[in-house]
């Protein structure tokens, strides 16, 4: 294999992971910059190599967010990327070769604000909206009728209608959203989501409706797909003239530019509003205004040659680094962070910034005191980019991280497999405060009154190590602390006595057993009868259950082996804890649809669809949003599609809503 064929197969391989990482998983680990360059170098390679060009390179191809448990449906009209670039010039070279094409013709371009979101597809026929798709790989996508279901801005019915349309724009979250659930995670100790498309893009193929209704995401509409009559629109502002009075959420703004040139003002004027817009911006769109000429000019295998997307630059500025604080996390895993000299960066004022993990420091030799340049991509958390060395103090020295928790009397090790620092001594103050903390969350044992300074004065006095510790508390060691009042301490005894009761899951989810958070507490709840169950269960028997991983499995097989949990354990029994599972989410009692495993589909007669989830649950039974062999049931109603279908291949129980009602029931 010659040298540049390796080259080019490295990269199809290295875009091929991050386009996983981004349309499949929402995590990416590099910004859309990098990305691009990435890109756009494999096509330089590939032109200069014709002979190495194949069909599906990652080059021509625009990423595939499609999931397995999701049904799948096929686009009428495909669903392209754009191309798009960073240069003015680059900009002005698609208005010159429009303005060949289309000699001596006035052409007239809008401008619209490009979102950062995760694109998808609304079919309406007559007028009726019949369902949400996501991109897919362009051709087919997921069907996320489910998920959208309480996004606002999707009318139900259009007035006067095409026969047939789909309506297409991007699903995004609020920033105000975004920091809502992110000060929850933090305040229950759980690691920050990046940026708001993630977050979104994760929402959106949450398989738990249920769970996927407790974040709110928002959606605007700019465009649109397949349409009949074809003729139906003349003008791209037409088009947005017209989702706007259907009742769609639309743009805030966009402009009319009578030249490719002029469309530049207008590019820049949106870069110095888009900070005040709703959702987050990353570049603008320049389309052809006439649909006959974007005809005429066509498409080239993934993108139209009618339009193309400016990005703007990720936002960069240098500003000092203070210092790089150490946080521990609810599992003791140490993350450093750097603490600067705040700076107004992309419209936000920016004092911190993730170092993720020690040799990040390192490769990038981040020292205090340095200059550091501070990015700002697609809304993503500040990132430290690298280090202005002509700005260095003379005596600086490189950062030891080790050293550094030492000085912090932090005792920590780092895992042989990975980057992490973790605290391991179950005797350290700062990971049992965190312990305590976690348990008594409101995502845990809810026990109101358990507050930081109160956390932190139990484990300076010695008084609780860990979570039994609490249930041994008393009135007249309570009161010897700082500022606590005859009112408060007896409240807090009121509150630990209170959690003795809560669920399962809240238990299992205050343990601290690395990995697992409230869903999976809850699928655990949902498959054990008690704590003593699962205590007992074999990694085989925790991995075959539905949303437990084979990580997961081995991490709380592991936890529950080391003999300072079990011993924690049996203290929690001895004061009275609730070990065992809510009746009706075992499999082995009598509620009508416990464990089982249901999937709605169509409109119910009587019932919306939250009011059906909701009695499934209640019933012990699980929700889910597409038919497997798992599936136990198909609550079907009017307008069933493809999940009928095959619910009817797979050999799944249909249901109708009275039937349904009637196993509620007992019948
Ligand atoms: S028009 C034929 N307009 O960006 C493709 N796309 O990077 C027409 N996007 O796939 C797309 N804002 O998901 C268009 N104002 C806008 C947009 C927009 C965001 C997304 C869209 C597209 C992707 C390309």
């Amino acid at each position: 294999m010659s040298k540049v064929e390796k080259k080019i197969e490295q990269m199809r391989a290295e875009i091929a992971k991050h386009d996983i990482l981004y349309y499949k998983q929402a995590r990416p680990q590099i910004d859309d910059q990098a990305y691009d360059r990435l890109k756009l170098e494999l096509a330089r390679l590939e032109s200069l190599h014709p002979e190495l060009a194949i069909n599906d390179s990652p080059s021509l191809t625009v990423g595939d967010d499609r999931l397995e448990s999701f049904d799948s449906y096929t686009h009428r009209k495909p669903m392209l990327s754009l191309d798009n670039t960073y240069s003015k010039d680059n900009l002005l070279d698609f208005g010159k070769r429009l303005g060949k094409r289309f000699l001596g013709m006035q052409l007239n371009y809008l401008v619209e604000p490009k979102i950062d979101g995760v694109a998808v597809s609304i079919t309406y026929e007559k007028g009726r909206y019949t369902r949400a798709v996501s991109r897919g790989n362009g051709s087919a996508g997921d069907d996320i009728t489910q998920n959208v279901q309480h996004i606002n801005g999707i009318p139900k019915q259009l007035k006067d209608a095409p026969e047939f349309v789909e309506v297409r724009g991007e699903i995004y979250m609020r920033h105000d959203e975004f920091e809502r659930i992110n000060t929850v995670r933090k305040k229950e100790n759980q690691p920050l989501y990046a940026n708001p498309r993630n977050l979104a893009a994760g929402t959106i193929k949450l398989l738990d409706p249920n769970e996927a209704s407790e974040r709110s995401l928002d959606i605007v509409l700019y465009g649109i797909g397949a349409c009949e009559p074809a003729n139906f629109f003349s003008h791209q502002d037409a088009i947005q003239e017209q989702i706007r009075i259907w009742g769609f959420a639309v743009l805030e703004k966009y402009w009319i530019a009578d030249s490719i040139e002029e469309s530049w003002n207008y590019i820049e004027q949106l870069n110095s509003l888009r900070h005040q817009f709703a959702y987050p911006t990353d570049g603008a769109v320049v389309k052809l205004n006439d649909l006959i000429l974007q005809e005429q000019a066509g498409f080239t295998s993934k993108a139209p040659r009618w339009a193309i997307a400016y990005k703007f630059e990720a936002e960069r500025v240098e500003t000092k680094l203070i210092e790089i604080s150490l946080q521990i996390g609810r599992t003791g895993v140490v993350t450093p962070v750097a603490i600067l000299e705040p700076i107004q960066l992309a419209g936000t004022t920016v004092a911190r910034a993730t170092l993720h993990n020690e040799d990040e420091i390192r490769r990038k030799d981040i020292r205090p005191g340095d200059t550091v340049l501070v990015q700002k991509a697609g809304e993503i958390i500040p990132q430290v980019l690298g280090v202005n060395l002509d700005k260095r103090p003379k005596n600086s020295q490189p950062y030891n991280f080790s050293s550094h928790l030492n000085d912090l009397g932090i005792e920590a090790v780092r895992d042989p497999n990975g980057s992490a620092w973790r605290i391991i001594s179950r005797e350290d103050p700062i990971c049992q405060q965190r312990a305590l903390q976690h348990f008594a969350s409101r995502a845990c044992m809810d026990i109101e009154n358990l507050g930081t300074a109160v956390v932190e004065q139990l484990v300076s006095c010695g008084l609780a190590k860990d979570p039994a510790d609490l249930y041994t508390l008393r009135l007249e060691a309570l009161l010897n602390l700082d500022k606590f009042a005859d009112k408060s301490a007896q409240n807090l005894l009121d509150a630990i006595e209170n959690s003795k009761t809560r669920a399962l899951w809240q238990l299992l989810h205050g343990l601290g057993i690395p990995h697992v958070g409230k869903q999976s507490a809850k699928d655990l709840e949902a498959n054990f009868e008690s704590l003593d169950a699962l205590e007992k269960a074999s990694q085989p028997k925790l991995e075959s259950i539905n949303g437990i991983g084979t990580i997961l499995a081995e991490s709380i097989h592991n936890w529950f082996s080391q003999t300072a949990h079990k011993d924690m354990i049996e203290r929690l029994r001895g004061h009275g804890l609730n070990f065992k599972a809510a009746a009706n989410s075992t499999k082995n009692n009598t509620s009508s649809l416990s464990g089982k495993l249901i999937v709605l589909t169509g409109s119910l007669p009587n019932m919306t669809r939250d009011e059906a989830s909701n009695t499934i649950e209640k019933a012990g039974g699980r929700v889910s949003s597409s038919v497997s062999k798992k599936t136990d049931y198909v609550l079907y109603g009017e307008a069933s599609g493809s999940k009928y279908i095959k619910a009817q291949q797979l050999g799944i129980n249909l249901i109708s809503e009275e039937q349904f009602l009637d196993i509620i029931r007992g019948h």
